[in-house]
Formats: structure tokens, C-alpha cells, sequence
């Protein structure tokens, strides 16, 4: 494991911690390069995995970006691969670009290229958003899907969700000062991104809050200051969105690399 800086005790304003009904542990580790940070989440997954084997399933929500890209990379290596039951794993997305799967851009895509596709998982286990079309469709149809496979549930909830931090402090799809960042109803919402020109689907915070597990990975020296802001600054998290990201039930770890952790 990385170096751990805080444990249960983040300064943003309004975090609770282990209340008897509000049972909320977060983490801070810190690794001395990207490369052991990437392989300490892909340890964390196969864990996970492993533990949620007794539900006989494991739900994982994946992100963009190339953070995690490294992590999906090192899960369809040999070694990490050969211990995980992939029949037992239902690969869902955090969000999706306006693009169909065949384009670089494309979130799902990615993922197969480097791991769907290297691993022995069911089709039927793999949830994509679909990119091309109507956004708004996209989303309900999507939200469906996650209502259906989590039938029963107010809100989803995922073994695990992995998440990415943009340079401005965005996460999912959920940018500064668009609407989707407000969303306390839907879990998936199409979110008009102004600064980018473009529709993104993205699970929105309180649905990415349910899961019992999340990871936030960030690592470069561009993030160091923007993290510093979304974990010691004031909370304004219309500016901030990354600030939402705090599990209802559930334990977040924020995995970071030393150039991302330096102004903290
Ligand atoms: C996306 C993501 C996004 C991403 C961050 C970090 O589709 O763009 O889901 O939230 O995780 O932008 O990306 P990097 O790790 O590439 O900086």
C-alpha cells in the first residue's frame, strides 16, 4: 500500500464519519509513482472481487481517462487476471462521451481494448452507455438498465466505482458549473457540458454515492493544485464537482501519485 497522509479525518466541511447510521470511511494514499499507484487499484479491484464472490456477483462502475486506463491494463495481465471469477463480475460505466464505440473517445471502447476484451467475462455482464444518438434517451435507457439490475434499490449500488479527476476538478462527467452537478433524483443524467460543446452522460453524484466502495485516482503534477482546492478548500462544489464525491454507506480512497499529492 502507499503511503497513507489522512485517514477519516478530511477537511471538507461537512463529512461524517462512522455514526452509527451514517457510516462513512474515507482514506488518503499516496504512491511514488503512477505505476504502483495503477497497480495498487488493480489490487484493491481483485480483492473486492474476491470478497464479493459471496453475493455471487460484483458490480463495478468504470471511468475514462487515462489514469484508470493503466488500471484496466494491469487487470488483463496474467496476473491479475487468473484471480478474478469474471463470471461473476458486471462491468457498468461512469459516464460516457457522444461518440460512438469505435472512436477513440469513446469510454467503452477503451475499456474493451484493454481489458474487456482480454478477459473471460460474459457478454451479458457488460453494460455500456451508448455514446452515438439522442443523449437524453441514452441516459434513461441506461438508468433503466442500472433499475433493473439494482431492482429493489433507491439508488445503485455498486461494489465499487472507479473514478477519474479532470485538471478542473471534474469527475464522471459531472464539469463545473453544468446542471448535472445539482442532480439529486436521477442516478443518470445527459449532461450539457458548455465548456467542452457537448453532451456527456454521466451517473450523477448521489447514484455514484451509493456504491460501497470508491476509488479516485489522480495522478501529474497539473492535478497537484486543483486537489489541494477539492480536498483542503472551502466546499463549492458547483466549481469543484470531485468536492460530491462522498459515499452515503460506504469507504472512498483517494489513490494518488506523489506529483498529484504535493500541495496537500
Ligand atoms: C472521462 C472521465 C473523466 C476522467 C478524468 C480524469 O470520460 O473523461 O470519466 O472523469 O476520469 O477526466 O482523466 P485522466 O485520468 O485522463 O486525467
Amino acid at each position: 500500500m502507499g503511503r497513507v497522509i489522512a485517514e477519516c479525518q478530511l477537511p471538507i466541511a461537512d463529512w461524517h464519519f462512522l455514526t452509527p447510521d451514517f457510516y462513512f470511511v474515507s482514506q488518503i494514499q499516496v504512491f511514488d509513482t503512477p505505476e504502483l499507484l495503477a497497480a495498487a487499484a488493480a489490487r484493491r479491484f481483485v480483492i473486492l472481487a474476491a470478497k464479493s464472490s459471496v453475493q455471487q456477483s460484483f458490480s463495478v462502475a468504470l471511468s475514462g481517462g487515462n489514469t484508470p486506463r493503466r488500471v484496466y491494463e494491469l487487470l488483463a495481465t496474467d496476473e491479475f487476471k487468473s484471480k478474478v471469477n469474471w463470471q461473476l463480475v458486471h462491468i457498468f460505466f461512469g459516464d460516457e462521451r457522444p461518440v460512438p464505440p469505435d472512436n477513440p473517445a469513446s469510454n467503452y471502447g477503451m475499456a474493451v481494448a484493454t481489458l474487456i476484451s482480454r478477459v473471460p467475462i460474459p457478454e451479458s455482464n457488460v453494460h455500456p452507455i451508448s455514446g452515438a444518438g439522442d443523449p437524453r434517451e441514452n441516459a434513461l435507457k441506461y438508468e433503466r438498465e442500472l433499475r433493473s439490475y439494482f431492482a429493489g434499490s433507491a439508488w445503485p449500488r455498486f461494489d465499487l466505482v472507479l473514478l477519474g479527476m479532470g485538471e478542473d476538478g471534474h469527475t464522471a462527467s459531472l464539469f463545473p458549473g453544468s446542471e448535472g452537478v445539482s442532480e439529486k433524483k436521477a442516478w443518470v443524467v445527459a449532461n450539457w457540458v458548455e465548456q467542452l460543446n457537448e453532451f456527456r452522460i454521466t451517473l450523477t453524484a448521489p447514484a455514484i454515492n451509493s456504491a460501497a466502495q470508491i476509488l479516485f485516482l489522480v495522478n501529474g503534477a497539473s492535478k497537484a493544485s486543483r486537489l489541494a482546492a477539492v480536498l483542503n478548500g472551502p466546499f463549492q462544489p458547483d466549481l469543484l464537482p470531485a468536492q460530491l464525491i462522498k459515499p452515503d454507506q460506504g469507504e472512498l480512497i483517494w489513490m494518488l501519485d506523489k506529483a498529484a499529492a504535493a500541495n496537500l
